[in-house]
């Protein structure tokens, strides 16, 4: 029995244009000579950037300017960046949601920043937390070196922050003058609904920093991201950048195949995506019946699950992994690790069938894990 996996936000390889791609690549290869022996600068790829800039003026209908976007080996490297520039210090203060992607936790960690954790609720966020948390730390006397937020199909709850959330942690900002960095990894992988404009597209203030990923919509592989920031705050990112620029190769052949079919593409890739999205949440109501909340994303690739009370999340892992099934613990999400009743389905890598398989195996394992815990 081979292991069915719903642990990691892989994306889906059946809708990797394979050809398309090393087609892209053989011609872009042959007039890259000067490129590939030159250093590729601290933005990196202009084409990239330029179709990068456009991606954002698309959906978020203002204008932007391709110098102050660099790109970044994933949007990994822009959260680190951002980081290193707006928290340099140990027992700097990040303030994120306290469910939060499990790369930052640990980037943010090893850096030793302290991250203040503001709960999250279906809207995402609480900004009314946010407040009291701001107010907090103002007085006494530790300004945050930045706010951390996952506005839009949060990782791991897949929840959409509403305008007016947006609103308020924009006033708060401004009132307490901190640093925001928006991390839309998911921003396009949506699926149904309206989806309320980005944080740096509703204030134009230099401090609305923005972090943008090719991960979710085209390939993790290619280890493409970019962080967008204007001056002032554009130089000190950029005075934190010492690795000699971004992969140019990785850049060009990307940027040939998805220039003139950005939207096609990601059209294609959420078409194949929802239909995974519908398969899980079908065949979690018949196999896991009412036992559990599960969430309906409206974008990303994450089902997130509250688990029954009786139900242990960490002996429930063990039980699936004997049933053939993984997926990830809500605890790694949390800024403390904290053990709540919670789990997280990734449904972008495995296949229609495997989502369904899997489903089965999971809905054994949680029948086995009744009584594993009391609440
Ligand atoms: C919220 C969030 N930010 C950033 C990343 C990093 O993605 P990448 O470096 O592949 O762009 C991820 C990956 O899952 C993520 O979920």
């Amino acid at each position: 029995m081979s292991m069915i996996s719903f642990a990691t936000g892989n994306t889906n390889p059946e809708t990797f244009p394979s050809d398309a791609f090393a087609d892209a690549a053989s011609v872009v290869l042959r007039g890259m000579a000067t490129a590939l022996n030159t250093y590729p600068g601290k933005l990196g790829h202009e084409g990239l950037r330029r179709l990068m800039a456009q991606r954002e003026e698309t959906r978020e209908s203002v204008a932007v300017d391709p110098d102050h976007i660099l790109i970044t080996n994933g949007s990994m490297q822009a959260v680190t960046l951002a980081a290193e520039a707006f928290a340099p210090n140990r027992g700097d203060i990040v303030v994120l949601e306290e469910y939060c992607y499990v790369g930052s936790i640990r980037a943010f960690n090893a850096m030793g920043l302290e991250m203040v954790g503001v709960p999250v609720d279906e809207h995402g966020m609480r900004t009314d937390v946010l407040g009291q948390v701001l107010d907090r730390l103002a007085r006494e006397g530790r300004k945050p070196g930045f706010i951390y937020t996952l506005a839009t199909y949060q990782n791991p709850t897949g929840a959409v922050m509403p305008l007016d959330r947006r609103r308020e942690l924009i006033a708060l900002a401004q009132r307490h003058d901190c640093v925001v960095v928006e991390d839309n990894c998911y921003g396009d992988v949506h699926y149904e609904g309206e989806v309320p404009r980005a944080l740096y597209a509703l204030d134009p203030d230099p401090r609305q920093v923005y972090l943008g990923s090719l991960s979710k919509i085209f390939a993790p592989g290619v280890r493409l991201g970019y962080l967008m920031a204007r001056p002032p705050l554009l130089e000190r990112i950029l005075a934190r950048r010492n690795d000699a620029g971004p992969n140019t190769l990785a850049a060009a052949i990307t940027h040939a195949y998805l220039h003139d079919k950005l939207w096609q593409h990601i059209a294609m890739a959420n078409a194949a995506l929802k239909v995974k999205r519908d398969t899980l949440l079908d065949a979690l109501n018949r196999h896991l019946g009412n036992a559990c909340s599960v969430t309906r994303p409206a974008g990303g690739l994450f089902v997130w699950i509250r688990l029954p009370d009786d139900v242990d999340p960490g002996r429930l892992k063990e039980i699936a992994a004997g049933h053939g099934v993984d997926f990830a613990h809500g605890s790694d999400f949390h800024i403390r690790n904290d053990a709540g009743p919670y789990i997280r389905l990734a449904f972008g890598y495995p296949t229609v069938a495997e989502i369904e398989t899997g489903c089965e195996r999971l809905g054994a394992a949680l029948r086995e894990a009744r009584g594993s815990a009391s609440r």
